[in-house]
């Protein structure tokens, strides 16, 4: 039987993960969060790590408030750096395998087509460089890791996108929303899947891999989908990002080619609008 450690397992991709997990009796899974297993604690974590001796470690857990990431550079460098130098180097000592998960924010978005795994990192912010950071360190601990970048995550759990648009649905009459800023909405329950599926595959191929979902849209596009698809008759404005601006500079351009992960994995993934509907039939 594996044995599985996810981390961060309140967050949205470990809400989503556990839901997965839960249908799979034939694996063990551990399941950890601040609360529990602080990775930040190289200590905790290697003495987590011993004592249970896993077979497959799963990083969720992160510093994802971009924004407040611009001020806060030494927590979030913590958890998204150093710690995740922890999960690796204790991974290693105990022999277990490592997927981490990354974003789409070690890129500039300043791209013209979508963005294959080796093309040149060029984080904008403070999030963005502590988890590309976080992906080096990994790697120089572990080579056996697979990295996922992913972008855009939404999901019945947690703060996300959708369910912002949905509670602005109910008190604003109308909603102005970013719409020169392009990527892939990602439904997270698709990616615990992909992740699911990679650790029942019979082969495992360390590296860095892309996934979020088929197709691309602007935020706009975004929010219009959530109120067509929800049946909330609320009137949405495009507006450029420089009508509003944020702390953290926000990738123009987020697309992320697929292929890598599609061809090694034989991975299927499906159109952002459809992940979409499913999200919202099980939210509204
Ligand atoms: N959300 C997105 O749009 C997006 C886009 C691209 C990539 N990603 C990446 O996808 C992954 C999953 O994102 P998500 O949206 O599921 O994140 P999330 O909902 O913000 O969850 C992150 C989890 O990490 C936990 N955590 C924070 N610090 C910790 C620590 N020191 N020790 C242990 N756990 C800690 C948090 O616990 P507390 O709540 O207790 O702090 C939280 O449960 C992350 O690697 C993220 O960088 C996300």
């Amino acid at each position: 039987m594996k044995k599985i450690l996810v981390t961060g397992a309140h967050g949205q991709l470990g809400s989503c993960l556990r839901r997965e997990f839960d249908r799979e009796p034939q694996l063990e899974v551990v399941y950890t969060d601040s609360d529990t297993l602080d990775i930040t604690d190289r200590e905790a974590v290697e003495r987590f790590l011993g004592d249970h001796r896993f077979d497959i470690v799963i990083n969720c857990a992160a510093y994802t408030a971009v924004d407040k990431a611009e001020t806060d550079e030494i927590l979030c460098s913590a958890i998204n750096t150093v710690a995740v130098g922890n999960l690796g180097e204790a991974a290693v000592r105990t022999g277990a395998k490592v997927i981490h998960i990354s974003t789409d924010y070690v890129f500039s978005g300043q791209g013209f087509r979508p963005y294959e795994e080796n093309d040149e990192p060029y984080p904008q912010g403070i999030y963005g460089r502590t988890k590309l950071e976080g992906e080096g360190l990994l790697t120089s601990f572990c080579q056996n890791a697979v990295i996922i970048r992913t972008a855009w995550l939404y999901s019945e759990f947690g703060k996300n996108f959708v369910k912002t648009m949905l509670a602005l649905a109910e008190t604003k009459p109308e909603i102005s929303v970013v719409a020169d800023q392009i990527g892939s909405p990602t439904y997270a329950g698709d990616l615990a899947k992909a992740i699911m599926h990679i650790i029942k595959g019979k082969e495992w191929h360390p590296g860095i891999y892309h996934y979020t979902n088929e197709g691309v849209a602007s935020w706009y596009d975004f929010a219009k989908a959530i109120f067509e698809i929800s049946g909330r008759n609320v009137p949405v404005n495009p507006i450029p990002t420089s009508v509003y601006p944020t702390p953290a500079t926000r990738p123009l351009y987020s697309v992320l080619s697929k292929a890598k992960i599609k061809k090694t994995f034989d991975v299927e993934i499906p159109y952002w609008r459809d992940s979409l509907r499913k999200c919202l039939s099980a939210l509204v």
